[in-house]
């Protein structure tokens, strides 16, 4: 019973845990090698988000490209990845090994995926961007028909602060959301389930009008926020650090933002509020008790980044103290959900 309390739902997907990656934040499969308790981390999630694919391999932008704040980080990684051909010959199958469930002590870790299924245990969620509105579907088309039928779900950034053409300028413009999550919907080929999650940008005034153009155009869930623009200046050469001179805040300093976002969104929308569209909660969550705070103003699940980096230990830590937290309110993560609208 005490595991089931974690279980939760996104669109089709039933997640057996609300803890989701951070997209960018865990890569997309060859990064993982690099953690020493990746295996332990990987039993956790309810899902694994990929770092943003795009179309054609992106280089990225010139560095530094992540400078520490007094409470979180500034990055422009400027969405370097391999491009979708390498992505789904290279990354997808060894993020499908990857995604291994330890068995008890001593015995060899076990694969979630039952040889001859069509999906990981741990489904993959894959994030996408693109430079024009039309470009979005055909990358969707392009995943879903040579994935073997591993992707779950795709996390449409319209979002990203740090590209010079898309990202947040379509994340502020409900018109082009509409035609780029029905350009999405629309490449999902028939009788296929895929969840489809817009992933919303905090850097507007009111981050309803673009969550109400994501569900107008058939949504199945919002993910919200990817990071807040932020400038850094080096007081030696007197010159902005980043080259894009804007860069993208996250970690602690942003979960009051990603909160209050969550609690528009839950509030204000009929969708969110009966969860028929449910709100995935990101940005700065760091311990359990934050991601209790996003449950209880109305997240679904949540996904953790910036705090991977300084804690390898995060989602090992707040799988325990979310069982522990549930477990002593006799609750579940299903019931908690915008419990504090009241
Ligand atoms: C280094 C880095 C790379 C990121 N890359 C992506 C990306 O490729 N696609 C995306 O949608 N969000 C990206 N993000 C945003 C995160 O997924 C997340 O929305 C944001 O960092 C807030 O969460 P956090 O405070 O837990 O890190 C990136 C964030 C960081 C720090």
């Amino acid at each position: 019973m005490e595991e089931r309390r974690l279980e939760t739902t996104i669109g089709q997907l039933r997640l057996r845990s609300p803890l989701l990656t951070a997209s960018g934040t865990a890569g997309s499969a060859d990064e993982l090698a690099g953690f020493t308790n990746a295996a332990a981390t990987m039993a956790t999630l309810g899902a694994f988000v990929t770092k943003g694919v795009t179309r054609a391999p992106r280089q990225g932008n010139p560095e530094p490209r992540i400078i520490e704040t007094r409470a979180g980080i500034l990055n422009s990684i400027g969405l370097q990845n391999k491009g979708a051909d390498r992505f789904l010959s290279e990354d997808l199958p060894k993020l499908r090994q990857a995604l291994m469930i330890p068995t008890r002590r001593g015995e060899p870790p076990r694969p979630t995926i039952a040889p001859g299924r069509a999906q990981s245990a741990i489904p993959i969620i894959v994030n996408i961007s693109a430079n024009t509105v039309e470009e979005y579907g055909a990358l969707a088309g392009k995943l879903l028909a040579s994935d073997a039928g591993q992707i779950a779900g795709l996390e449409i950034n319209v979002s990203c602060p740090n590209i010079k053409h898309g990202g947040v300028s379509f994340g502020i413009d409900p018109c082009a959301i509409e035609k780029i999550v029905a350009g999405v919907k629309a490449a999902v080929p028939s009788g296929r389930t895929v969840t489809i999650i817009t992933k919303l940008t905090p850097n507007i005034t009111d981050i309803t009008v673009p969550a109400k153009a994501a569900i107008a155009a058939g949504t199945d869930a919002l993910s919200m926020i990817n990071t807040l623009r932020g400038v850094a200046i080096d007081i030696r050469a007197k010159k902005p650090c980043f080259a894009n001179i804007a860069a993208g805040l996250s970690g602690p300093a942003v979960k009051p933002v990603g909160l209050c976002m969550v609690w528009d969104c839950f509030a204000k929308i009929p969708e969110c509020r009966s969860q028929k569209v449910p709100i995935i909660g990101i940005g700065g969550i760091s311990t359990w008790q934050d991601a209790v705070e996003y449950l209880l103003a109305g997240a679904t699940a949540v996904q953790v980044g910036t705090a991977w980096f300084i804690y390898p230990d995060v989602f090992v830590e707040m799988k325990q103290g979310l069982l522990k937290y549930l477990a002593r309110n006799d609750t579940t993560v299903r019931k908690l959900t915008g419990q504090a609208h009241g």
